[in-house]
């Protein structure tokens, strides 16, 4: 099957045997009746499987080309079930302008039980190298990187990777599997807030992992039963109904975002804007090679660098909600340093360009007619 049909139908063989229903029936129960101990059909228990998430997790492994799926209760579950997979003395190389929440699960939490960090510029992989010791086990890539829209080779960082037996993992939020394929790009692990644009409604907060690897798989559904942060069928549910959409969807955000960014880089207040599609985007040619477009997710700078202006500008907008999120069919604007990244000190965020007047736009899918009228009228 090619992107389009798996994305309706990539793992969902199974017509439900009850009645034929063509979407899987949300079974909202806890546990499963046995004939005999251990004489189930195949569940037991819903948090170590329950059959609507596994019809979400089988179309998830689909959509990335991977062989396992799993879903989470959140985005940040699904990355802490991956550091799980670390012993206290590993470390770990990452992006420096990475979502702030995953930042603050590295710094907060999981410093707190041994395992280091290091937060570095990814954009020239070749730099990655410096870092790596005998106790680095785990690369975390996030591209584009949120919010500054930098590109990070995934090939690239995939050779690293394996030269060094070290287990890549990339956050494919901003991308989707619609315009990157991780594990095809030699990644070990994809992970997702399904949150954003798998749901594609701003109605259901979820994450998801998707692995080939026998093994690492193995370990993963081990973490995600002994832990315990896994999703309800109702939220399963609408995500595999999201992603039905995601390619119509993924389409028009990118067509969108395109004439968001060209508006954005003529208009006089606007002083910088952050967009892979531009060929002076420092790694306009990476993403080339790796996306099949450039998404609906833009940042930029106001003149003057004031946070005045920016919350001026986040206040005025109509149509774009003031809001913390992205990637669903409506548009939103965010406020990155008093918002998303407020976890992150100043010193640390302001390094990779998360300045006071940054505003982040997530495009979505209405006429964008509208929305450039919309951002005319909260720039003036
Ligand atoms: C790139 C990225 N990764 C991870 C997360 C965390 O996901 P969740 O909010 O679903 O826990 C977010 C949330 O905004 C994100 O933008």
């Amino acid at each position: 099957m090619k992107f389009n049909t798996k994305t309706i139908h990539g793992g969902q063989h199974n017509v439900d045997p009850a009645y034929g229903s063509v979407m899987p029936p949300i079974y909202q129960t806890s546990t499963y009746s046995q004939t005999t101990p251990g004489g189930h059909k195949g569940f037991e228990y819903s948090r170590s499987g329950n059959p609507t998430r596994a019809a979400l997790e089988r179309s998830l492994a689909s959509i990335e080309n991977g062989k396992y799926g799993l879903a989470f209760g959140s985005g940040l579950a699904a990355i802490d079930a991956v550091i799980k997979l670390l012993n206290p003395g590993d470390e770990v190389i990452s992006t420096n302008d990475l979502y702030g929440g995953s930042y603050r699960l590295f710094r907060k939490v999981f410093e707190k039980f041994g395992i280091k960090f290091h937060f570095i510029g990814m954009q020239e992989a070749s730099g990655i190298e410096d870092y790596v010791n005998n106790n680095t086990k785990l690369l975390w890539v996030e591209t584009p990187t949120n919010p500054m829209m930098n590109i990070i080779d995934i090939e690239a960082c995939s050779k690293i990777a394996k030269k060094h037996k070290l287990l890549l993992a990339v956050d494919n939020t901003f991308a989707t599997p619609y315009l990157q394929q991780p594990l095809e790009l030699g990644a070990d692990i994809v992970m997702h807030s399904a949150t954003k644009y798998l749901g594609g409604h701003s109605d259901v907060v979820m994450g998801a992992l998707i692995v080939n690897d026998d093994a690492i798989a193995d370990q993963l559904y081990f973490i995600q039963n002994a832990s315990g942060a896994v999703c309800g069928p109702q939220d399963s549910f609408l995500v595999l109904r999201g992603i039905k959409t995601l390619h119509l969807r993924m389409q028009r955000h990118c067509e969108n975002g395109e004439l968001i960014a060209k508006f954005l880089a003529t208009h006089p207040k606007v002083d910088k804007v952050y967009w892979p599609g531009f060929p002076s985007h420092p790694n306009h040619e990476i993403a080339k090679k790796q996306m099949k477009s450039f998404g609906g997710m833009i940042s930029f700078t106001m003149k003057g660098n004031t946070l005045a202006d920016a919350v001026k500008v986040v206040e005025k907008l109509k149509i774009f909600t003031l809001a913390e999120s992205l990637g669903g069919v409506e548009s939103l604007a965010g406020h990155p340093a008093s918002m998303t990244h407020a976890s992150i000190p100043k010193e640390e965020r302001e390094k990779p360009g998360v300045v006071d007047s940054l505003i982040r736009l997530s495009v979505g899918i209405e006429d964008a007619d509208d929305l450039i009228e919309d951002l005319k009228q909260a720039l003036s």
